[in-house]
């Protein structure tokens, strides 16, 4: 299967002198859900911040698409929808008007067509006119997400999309994250819980420390920890 990302060499050391991360390669193959594992302060959000183009690497290579994320900053950035560990939404707009205003952030012309399809996807068509103080915890998530794909991303990053989320809305996430991969999406989600990874993900990276320190099939990895 073919490379969407590529990262090589990845360090990065924060102002201050953290490294937060050390020596990261990874690819990450077209039509995939990923699952980056590990603990609080592994370096999750720092590697995705990087490939997103929030934070700068302080070395190494990333390619998405085939094309350089600091040279070719647009190209690589209109492929990529992000979805934030830290949630923030205006509470006076309504659904609609918010997820189409963050596709126009991107330049791309408006497509109601496009905006119709997102929200019934993740269940927020019947909710599409209400303001987004009504919504629920769940629906705010599943916003969050429609945002993030306004633009028509091919690629998704989820940084911990389930984090305090109880068991039926977790289940609720999975489904629809899983809905996405079907439509032709790459997801690359971290999360803290081995369960969800393995519900979740065609492939496991557990990153510790800021080192990436194993990267496998989901299947050969569960029947590893089952030994
Ligand atoms: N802006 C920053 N300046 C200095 N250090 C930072 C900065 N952002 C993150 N760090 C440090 O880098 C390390 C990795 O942080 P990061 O947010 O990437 O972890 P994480 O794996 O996403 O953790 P969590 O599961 O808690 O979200 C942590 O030790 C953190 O304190
Ligand atoms: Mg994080």
């Amino acid at each position: 299967m073919e490379d969407i990302i590529e990262i090589s060499n990845l360090n990065k050391t924060y102002e201050g002198g953290f490294q937060a991360l050390k020596g990261i390669n990874l690819s990450i193959k077209k039509g995939e859900i990923f699952a980056l594992l590990g603990p609080n302060g592994a370096g999750k959000t720092t590697m995705i911040s990087i490939v997103c183009g929030i934070t700068n690497p302080t070395d190494g290579q990333i390619l998405v698409g085939g094309k350089d994320i600091i040279k070719d900053y647009r190209d690589t950035r209109s492929m990529i929808g992000l979805v934030p560990q830290e949630l923030t939404t205006g509470a006076f707009e309504t659904v609609i008007s918010t997820v189409s205003f963050s596709r126009g952030l991107f330049g791309k012309k408006k497509s109601p067509e496009h905006i119709e399809y997102i929200l019934k996807k993740l269940s927020l068509w019947e909710k599409r006119n209400d303001r987004l103080l009504t919504l629920s915890g769940g629906m705010k998530r599943r916003l969050i997400i429609a945002k993030a794909l306004s633009h028509e991303p091919r690629i998704l990053f989820l940084d911990e999309p389930t984090a305090g989320v109880d068991v039926e809305l977790r289940k609720d996430m999975w489904k629809h994250v899983k809905a996405l991969q079907e439509s032709g999406v790459t997801i690359i989600l971290t999360t803290h819980y081995i369960e969800e990874a393995e519900e979740m993900a065609d492939r496991i990276g557990v990153i510790n420390n800021g080192e990436l320190i194993l990267v496998e099939e989901k299947n050969s990895l569960m029947k590893k920890l089952e030994e």
